[in-house]
């Protein structure tokens, strides 16, 4: 038997690039999915290959009603509510940005991302944990990122988004651990979606310096990693944030320095 087969799951941001492999590794191993996004026909575009195993829902990460109304369309068609992957993000182009440092974010962007990115998280497991609940229970899985985790150049909305994203989790899976509720982040580095390929030219480059496998990860990867922290095979897991990022963040600054280096030397 499959994994997930009797599971009922929704992915938010289940339009985009790390959502939609996560959609279709779910469905792959037998489950329902409600796929959720900003953009009805992205999640359209994402269901229509997978048939009747899939909904897509319109909702607004940034509306609170429109996130309860998403989990009660979700078990109103599926009749249950096992898995919530949580992993949409603040990704307008127009507004990235201006999310810059302390002294220059305007603060409506700060409050823009914290309440997509962050809020959104917080208000999607307050709907769908009593569902979850009176199901037996439930995996929640939320996206997170390395930025969470370390200071960068710029960003310091997404970042403050994310460490707290980590540190929600830990809550959620100390507060309803005994509801048979767990809940677990992931923590990518940098995984080269087509829209990031696109946006940032010479990112891979750069990035490629610091991470300790020969290949970049792609979306199903973590995709991988997100339907195991979904199913039972984890059961004895929870409240833990798992980075995913080719060991990005697992050496000292100076190993692409030294790296040259030592090449250099040797040549
Ligand atoms: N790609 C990376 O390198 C990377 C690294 C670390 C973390 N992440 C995280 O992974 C998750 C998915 O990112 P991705 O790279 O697949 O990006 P993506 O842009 O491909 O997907 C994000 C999805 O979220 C949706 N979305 C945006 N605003 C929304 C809103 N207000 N309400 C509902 N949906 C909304 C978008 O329409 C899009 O489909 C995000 O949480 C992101 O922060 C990505």
């Amino acid at each position: 038997m499959s994994r997930f087969t009797g599971k009922v799951a929704i992915v938010t941001g289940g339009g985009g690039g790390i959502g939609s492999a996560v959609v279709r590794r779910l469905v792959s191993e037998g489950a329902k999915v409600a796929v959720a996004d900003v953009f009805l026909n992205s999640a359209e575009a994402v269901c229509e290959p997978l048939g009747d195993a899939t909904i897509p829902v319109q909702f607004d990460a940034a509306e609170p009603n429109s996130i309860e109304a998403m989990v009660e369309k979700t078990v109103e068609h599926f009749g249950r509510l096992d898995i919530l992957h949580n992993n949409a993000a603040m990704t307008d182009p127009a507004k990235h940005p201006l999310d810059t440092d302390a002294v220059n974010i305007p603060v409506e962007i700060w409050d823009e991302i914290i309440d997509i990115n962050l809020r959104g998280y917080l208000l999607g497991c307050k709907y769908a944990i009593p569902h979850m609940v009176k199901g037996g229970g439930g995996s929640i899985v939320n996206t997170a990122s390395n930025s969470g985790t370390a200071g960068d150049l710029a960003r310091i909305a997404y970042g403050a988004s994310k460490g707290a994203i980590i540190t929600m989790t830990k809550y959620i899976a100390t507060q309803h651990g005994r509801q048979n509720i767990r809940c677990n982040s992931v923590a990518p580095g940098v995984v080269l979606t087509e829209a990031l390929d696109a946006t940032v030219p010479g990112l891979k480059e750069v990035i490629k310096r610091h991470i300790l496998t020969p290949e970049f990860g792609d979306p199903d990867d973590i995709a991988a990693l997100v339907a195991f922290l979904a199913s039972d095979e984890s059961r004895y897991i929870t409240g833990e944030n798992i980075s995913i990022s080719g060991g990005g963040l697992v050496h000292q600054p100076h190993y692409a320095d030294l790296l040259d280096m030592m090449q250099q030397h040797l040549s």
